[in-house]
């Protein structure tokens, strides 16, 4: 899969799948603007792409004030030709410890953030008519399959592929092709704290779902180079759900 010539945004580059694609997409010959909420984790994480790196940008997409700031600073300086939506808040709550603080900050870092920024990133602008560009969002099984105390990130999830769709339908005529990646359980050090927390029989249970085993990032990562590329020119709107069969 060849990207070069293009630039990804990727949000959540601090987490384990956001570094996964960050490195696909510098190996595809991409150059990254890489975006974090903390300076030192981020400066971390994006020292081994240096090279591919041509602008980091530190955001707390909590909070949507410095949006536009982060986005107008890139005009006439590069093009976007893909964003991944990395960055999300994965909090394990009983129903009556969700509260709607605890839904809007679920929703606000999964859903809204990465709205935002696909509407942004879509200005005129930053699009490049002859390539046109494809925005990816990160999504989970736990949008389509309930488990308990995922109510708030559930909920968050689906209204950022529900959002996904319409975003597909408006942005199609700028070129741009926006699609959702939902994934099912990925080996990274967030999801093995939370795998931890299970405690081992229920943990079992839940692996024993997984027809073809638990995920790797770099399984994440050939998923969102495909929907990045070429290759997947005809499709947006739609959701590549990589699940190891958990919804089969
Ligand atoms: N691992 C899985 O099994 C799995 C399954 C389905 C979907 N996913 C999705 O894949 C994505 C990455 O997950 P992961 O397992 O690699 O690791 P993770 O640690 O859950 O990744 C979360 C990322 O979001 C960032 N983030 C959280 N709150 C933020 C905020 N307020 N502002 C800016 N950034 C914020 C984190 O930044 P900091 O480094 O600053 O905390 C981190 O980079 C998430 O969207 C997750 O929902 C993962």
């Amino acid at each position: 899969m060849d990207l070069s010539g293009r630039t990804i945004f990727i949000s959540g580059a601090t987490s384990a799948i956001g570094q996964a694609i960050a490195t696909a997409c510098a190996d595809a010959g991409a150059t990254l603007i890489l975006c974090g909420r903390d300076a030192e984790r981020l400066s971390q994480a994006s020292s081994p792409l240096a090279e591919a790196v041509i602008e980091r940008i530190v955001l707390d997409l909590a909070d949507e004030t410095g949006f536009a700031d982060a986005v107008t600073s890139l005009y006439g300086r590069c093009q976007i030709h893909g964003f991944v939506h990395v960055a999300g808040l994965h909090e394990i709550a009983p129903l009556n410890l969700t509260g709607s603080d605890r839904l809007l900050r679920a929703i606000k870092v999964n859903a809204i953030s990465g709205i935002e920024l696909s509407r942004r990133l879509a200005h005129a602008r930053l699009i490049d008519g002859s390539k046109g560009a494809s925005h990816l969002f990160l999504s989970s099984v736990a949008s389509h399959r309930a488990e308990a105390g995922l109510i708030a990130y559930s909920t968050a999830k689906a209204a950022l592929v529900a959002a996904m769709r319409g975003l597909a339908v408006e942005l199609a005529p700028k070129r741009v092709r926006v699609n959702a990646l939902t994934l099912g359980w990925v080996n990274t050090p967030a999801a093995e704290r939370t795998l931890a927390a299970m405690g081992q029989e229920r943990a079992a249970r839940y692996a024993a779902r997984y027809p073809l085993g638990f995920g790797d990032v770099s399984d994440v990562a050939d998923g969102a180079l495909f929907l990045l590329s070429e290759r997947s020119r005809w499709m947006t709107g739609t959701e590549l759900v990589m699940d190891g069969g958990f919804l089969a």
